[in-house]
């Protein structure tokens, strides 16, 4: 589902304050020292805890694999000055043409807003160069921080219910989110105003179905 631009691993995305970029061997290291902490696998559906011998190079292996062969974008985020790796966001498509995402941050970067300013940098991506209709994610019940990440990246609500967390070995209650396609394009339209118009209208105050045309 994701195009050639994505599968080449020069791709990168750039936002005020991070790369969001291919992750690299070098990299295996940084992600062990957060993936291996408990507070993060915990909250995750995929990251096993105790943190295995070895897995943070093997993650790095498979996410390269799925971004080279078009069934995800997975990338590490690294603040723009000095490259380390502080987290992961990723996406992955199903049949149903829904891209389901997820993200996990280093604690010692929790609070300023990181996982927020790269997640949604990622749905705009997902958006822009495929054809998805619909981006989905979960959080668990007892993770607020993931569910505030969510809604302030423009994901509605959608119900609570047992949801597969294959590396915490079974159903946790979770709740659901999902963004369609129709949704973001009007949650973008403010944002895609020249800036003088944004002071006259405020940018953001603009009724949802205002008829905006980009310059
Ligand atoms: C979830 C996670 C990515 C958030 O990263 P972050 O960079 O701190 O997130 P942001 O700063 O963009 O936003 C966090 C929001 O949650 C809020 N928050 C944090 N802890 C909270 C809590 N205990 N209760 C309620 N809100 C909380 C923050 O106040 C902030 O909201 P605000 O901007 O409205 O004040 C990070 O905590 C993490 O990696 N957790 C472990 C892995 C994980 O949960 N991944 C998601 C799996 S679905």
């Amino acid at each position: 589902m994701f195009p050639d631009l994505t599968a080449d691993d020069i791709f990168r995305i750039e936002t005020k304050r991070l790369w969001l970029r291919w992750p690299r061997a070098m990299d295996a290291a940084a992600i062990k020292n957060f993936a291996g902490l408990a507070e993060v696998a915990q909250m995750t559906a995929e990251i096993p805890h105790p943190y295995p011998a070895g897995e943070a190079e093997r993650f790095v292996l498979q996410a390269r694999a799925d971004n080279s062969n078009g069934r995800g974008l997975v990338l590490a985020i690294a603040h723009k000055n000095n490259g380390t790796a502080i987290g992961i966001v990723a996406a992955h498509c199903d049949q149903r043409s829904e891209v389901e995402i997820g993200y996990a941050l280093a604690p010692s970067h929790w609070g300023k807003g990181i996982a927020t300013e790269a997640v949604k940098a990622l749905i705009d991506t997902v958006f822009r160069v495929t054809a998805a209709e619909k981006i989905v994610a979960n959080s668990r019940v007892i993770n607020p921080a993931s569910r505030r990440v969510l809604e302030k990246s423009g994901l509605n609500y959608i119900d609570t219910g047992l949801d597969m967390l294959p590396a915490r070995g079974g159903l946790h209650p979770c709740d659901r989110f999902g963004l369609d396609r129709k949704t973001w394009m009007k949650q973008l339209a403010p944002r895609l105003l020249p800036s003088m118009l944004q002071q006259i209208h405020g940018g953001d105050n603009l009724p949802p179905d205002a008829e905006i045309t980009a310059q």
